[in-house]
This record gives C-alpha cells, sequence and structure tokens, in this order.
C-alpha cells in the first residue's frame, strides 16, 4: 500500500475511532436520533457509519442521511457539529446573513498551505474581505470582453497541435488547456514562456485537496509536502514578477489581472505586498483553472453521450457560421444560449463544489417546506450539499437525466424551484465573481470543437470519483476524433 493510501486509510480510521469514542463517551442507547424540541435531529455514530459502509463516501453517503433524516440534521465529528441545510428554502441565511453571523470561518484551512499565511483563509476577516474585493475588481464584466481574443489564441493554438484524426484523453487535454488559458488572461505575459512548470506547480497543488489534507491539512504526507513544495515555488516565481513590474515606469505598465492586484491599495492606504499578491494570483489561478477544466471534462462526457443535445449545440454553432462567418467575436459567444444552456445543465449535475461550508456565529431559526422549525446554535459548521439539490425532483424533473431544456425559457425549473436552486456558483455575499469568465472560457473551448473536430467518447461514461473532494470524472476519458469544417 503506498503513503496515499495509507493516509486515506488512517484518515478513515480516525473518524471511526472518533465516532466510537463519541458514541461510548456519551453513552448511548442504539437510538439512532436525539432530538430535542427545536434543535435539529442529531445523526449518531452507528447512523453515520450504517449510511457510509451502505453507500460509501460522497453524494450517495449524504443522500441517505437525507433520505433518513429530512432536510435539517447535525452530524458530531470529531466535537464538531455539522448541521446540513437541504434545499433551497432553508439556504437563504448561509448565502445572504452578515459576517459577523455567519461567516466561512475556518472551515477552509486546507486552503492556507495552498494559497500562503497572507491571504484568505491565512487572515482575519476584515482583511480577507478587502482581498477578496481586489480580486472581484480586477475580473469586473467591464473586463471581460477583453479576454475573448486571448483565449481564442490559446484555444486555436492548443488544438494545431491535434492530427487530422487520433484518439486523446479529453480529460488531460482540456486540463493543459485551461492552465494555458489561466496563465495567459489571469497571470501576465511574463508566464506564458514557463508553461510546463506552472502546470506541473499547480497540478501538485489541486491534488492537496483531497479528504486527508481537508481533516489534517498539515499531516506530512507525500502529497502535502509536494504541495508545500509548489507553493513555496509558485511564490518565489510571482515575487520575482511583482518586484520587476514595480521597478518598471507607470508608462510600462500591463493592462491585466496581475497588473490590477499589483495596483490595489487597502482602505488604509497600505499598497499589497509581494506574498499577498502571490496568494491572490495563486487563489485566482486556482479557483479559474480547476473549476473550468472540471466544468468543460463533464461537458464533452455529456454532450458527446447524448445525441439530441449534441445535435442541437451543432446546429446552433451552423446557425453562428451563417451570421458571423469567421467573424466569432464576444457578441457570438452570448448568442450561443444552447451551448450555454449545456454547461448549466453540466454544472447541475457535476457541480465543482459540492459542498459550500459556513461558520454559524450567532443562533438561527430555519423552516422547511413541511412547516417544521429549528434552531442551528450558534458555533455550529453549517453545510449546503449544492450537488444534493441540485438532484432534488422537486426542483428539478427527472434530476438523472441530462436535460439543458430544464433552463430554457418557459420551463426555468431553477428560477421556478426559488433563489438559490441553482447554486455552482454560490449565491449572495460570496457569490463567484469569475461566472461569466468561467462560462466564456469553456464556450470558447466548446465552439471551436464543435466546428472543427467530429468526435466520439470511446470509454464508458465515468463514474464520479469524490476522493479529490469535487466530483471529478475517474480515469481517463478517451475521445476519437477527426477534423472537419462545420458549414452552415
Ligand atoms: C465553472 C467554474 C466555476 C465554479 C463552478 C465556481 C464556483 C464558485 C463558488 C461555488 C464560489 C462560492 C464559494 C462559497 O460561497 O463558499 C466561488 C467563489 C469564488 N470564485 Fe468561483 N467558480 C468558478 C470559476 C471561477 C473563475 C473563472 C474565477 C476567477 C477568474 C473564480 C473566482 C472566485 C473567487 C475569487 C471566489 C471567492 C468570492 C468570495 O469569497 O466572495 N471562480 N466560486
Amino acid at each position: 500500500m503506498d503513503m496515499e493510501n495509507v493516509a486515506t486509510w488512517f484518515t478513515i480510521a480516525m473518524f471511526l475511532i472518533t465516532l466510537v469514542a463519541i458514541k461510548i463517551a456519551r453513552g448511548k442507547t442504539s437510538s439512532h436520533i436525539l432530538s430535542t424540541r427545536s434543535r435539529p435531529p442529531s445523526v449518531n455514530a452507528i447512523a453515520l457509519l450504517y449510511s457510509l459502509f451502505r453507500k460509501g463516501f460522497g453524494l450517495p453517503f449524504v443522500h441517505d442521511l437525507y433520505t433518513r433524516f429530512g432536510s435539517v440534521f447535525t452530524i458530531n465529528l470529531f466535537g464538531a457539529n455539522i448541521t446540513l441545510l437541504v434545499g433551497p428554502n432553508i439556504s437563504a441565511h448561509l448565502f445572504q446573513g452578515l459576517e459577523s453571523e455567519i461567516s466561512i470561518g475556518n472551515l477552509n484551512d486546507l486552503t492556507i498551505p495552498m494559497f500562503g499565511q497572507e491571504v484568505l483563509y491565512g487572515v482575519d476577516t476584515a482583511i480577507r474581505s478587502e482581498q477578496i474585493n481586489f480580486m472581484v475588481d480586477a475580473l469586473k464584466l467591464s473586463q471581460l470582453r477583453s479576454f475573448i481574443d486571448p483565449m481564442f489564441e490559446e484555444v486555436e493554438a492548443y488544438f494545431v497541435k491535434w492530427g487530422q484524426d487520433g484518439m486523446v484523453d479529453l480529460k488531460h487535454e482540456l486540463d493543459q488547456l485551461l492552465m494555458f488559458i489561466s496563465s495567459r488572461c489571469l497571470l501576465g505575459y511574463e508566464l506564458h514562456a514557463m508553461h510546463e512548470e506552472i502546470y506541473s506547480l499547480f497540478h501538485e497543488l489541486e491534488k492537496g485537496v483531497n479528504i486527508v489534507s481537508f481533516f489534517f491539512p498539515y499531516f506530512p504526507t507525500p502529497t502535502n509536502r509536494r504541495r508545500d513544495k509548489a507553493h513555496a515555488r509558485l511564490k518565489e516565481i510571482f515575487s520575482t514578477i511583482v518586484r520587476s513590474r514595480r521597478s518598471l515606469c507607470s508608462s510600462q505598465a500591463q493592462e491585466d489581472v496581475l497588473q490590477r492586484l499589483i495596483d490595489s491599495k487597502y482602505k488604509d492606504g497600505r499598497s499589497v505586498t509581494e506574498e499577498e499578491i502571490s496568494g491572490m494570483m495563486i487563489a485566482l489561478t486556482f479557483a479559474a483553472k480547476r473549476t473550468s477544466a472540471h466544468t468543460s471534462i463533464w461537458t464533452g462526457a455529456r454532450l458527446l453521450s447524448n445525441t439530441e443535445s449534441l445535435m442541437a449545440a451543432l446546429k446552433e454553432q451552423m446557425h453562428i457560421i451563417s451570421k458571423y462567418q469567421n467573424q466569432i467575436g464576444y457578441d457570438a459567444f452570448l448568442e450561443m444560449d444552447t451551448l450555454h444552456r449545456c454547461i448549466k445543465e453540466t454544472l447541475r449535475m457535476h457541480t465543482p463544489a459540492p459542498v459550500l461550508f459556513r461558520k454559524a456565529h450567532e443562533t438561527f431559526r430555519v423552516q422547511t417546506k413541511e412547516g417544521k422549525e429549528y434552531d442551528i446554535p450558534g458555533g455550529h459548521n453549517v453545510v449546503i450539499p449544492t450537488a444534493l439539490n441540485h438532484k432534488l425532483p422537486c426542483i428539478y424533473k427527472d434530476p438523472e437525466a441530462y436535460d439543458p431544456d430544464r433552463f430554457a425559457l418557459g420551463r426555468e425549473e431553477d428560477k421556478v424551484g426559488g433563489k438559490y436552486s441553482f447554486t455552482s456558483f454560490g449565491g449572495g455575499r460570496h457569490f463567484c465573481p469569475g461566472m461569466s469568465f468561467a462560462y466564456l472560457q469553456i464556450k470558447v473551448i466548446w465552439s471551436h470543437l464543435l466546428r472543427n473536430f467530429e468526435s466520439k467518447i470511446i470509454s464508458p461514461f465515468p463514474k464520479t470519483d469524490w476522493r479529490n473532494l469535487g466530483g471529478e470524472p475517474k480515469g481517463k476519458l478517451m475521445i476519437s476524433y477527426k477534423r472537419r469544417q462545420l458549414t452552415c
């Protein structure tokens, strides 16, 4: 057994020991649920183990708990209370509550060794809010149009390397391509020549997100050690670039995301430090690349296995070609409504952030759709299981079916289901500032693939791998392709 497996089994063993210890310490009987009048039902150790062994880790496990305990329940894990709120009708406080009432807290501790002690979850809430605002400003919608040419160039340059026909692992290809786009659009021109190194450094960082590091972010597994080395090297690279840019006169300043971060100032007038800029660049690239690669790959798996949706997307591309010929620019991408819905439906079924976490600082009350009221005590960790919410049949008809038209005018199941029915990009205070950027880059990739290649999926439809917490496609995703020129 290699070290990673040892670490995974160590985590599971710790988890089981803790559950048993909690059970013994509390001297519970065989009852599965403990409830007080307004506290959520508490899932005890035996009930939890029962679901874990029956369903395994991941969405099926959470789904099983939901069917057994209802839409609000508390799990006690390693002494911490984790309360799950299932369904959009009880999500509002998590998204809208003030930071003083409910915040991201220290639940994202696993990101500190990835992004650094100087930014985001390594600093206090006030500084974190300012840093998030710097990133949001750097990505403002008005600047989105300026990303289209670089995205286009990167996509064309990448696929020109494919032959007349062949077989590729789409997972590997799109992961690489997304790194090229992120480097070009987010990291700055200096890094373009270092693509290979940057790609492998981010790859090591991404591997740092897993079940072991979630519970033990500093446990010295080989993965965590490689993650720390990758972080140190990225910090060194970014610091050198920031220093060099700061030494240039203003007329030589660049117009890119990195420059906007370099020019940011805190409310007290302090400039951002090299370490802070490095941390924000790593965080931004991580947030952008990993989620978008995940979505592009699943979009491929879904589109290439669903003839009806594939035909609809191709028909739309033909219409775009007839309208814009070779001048496919920003406005043409805004018109790709069918492709947009195919991506959105992929996000519903394979959301890259399957759960959202918060820490409640004050008690708050929720009411289930059946009318039951519960008080969620301050101190509880609160979880919205987005992946499960997206599969609720009371919101999404036939939720296991890939049906992009559920978001079309006249149906709009996400809107009918109420605010927070679709939360792949979060909601409220921490709504993802990169949503439009993400849709744009995935559309640029898939419209290019549809117009220039006839592709077929040749490996079995991928299972979901929950070990890395994001629900990636398991194994390779092999496709065969043949060049073509789609015409109208
Ligand atoms: C398919 C692609 C993407 C998905 C599914 C996604 C999802 C999310 C989600 C769910 C959140 C909220 C987390 C929470 O509430 O705890 C979030 C926040 C964030 N995302 Fe994205 N994201 C994507 C792409 C991007 C891109 C392309 C960027 C930047 C270029 C980006 C930058 C951010 C940042 C900076 C935040 C933090 C916002 C805050 O805390 O206020 N994301 N994203």
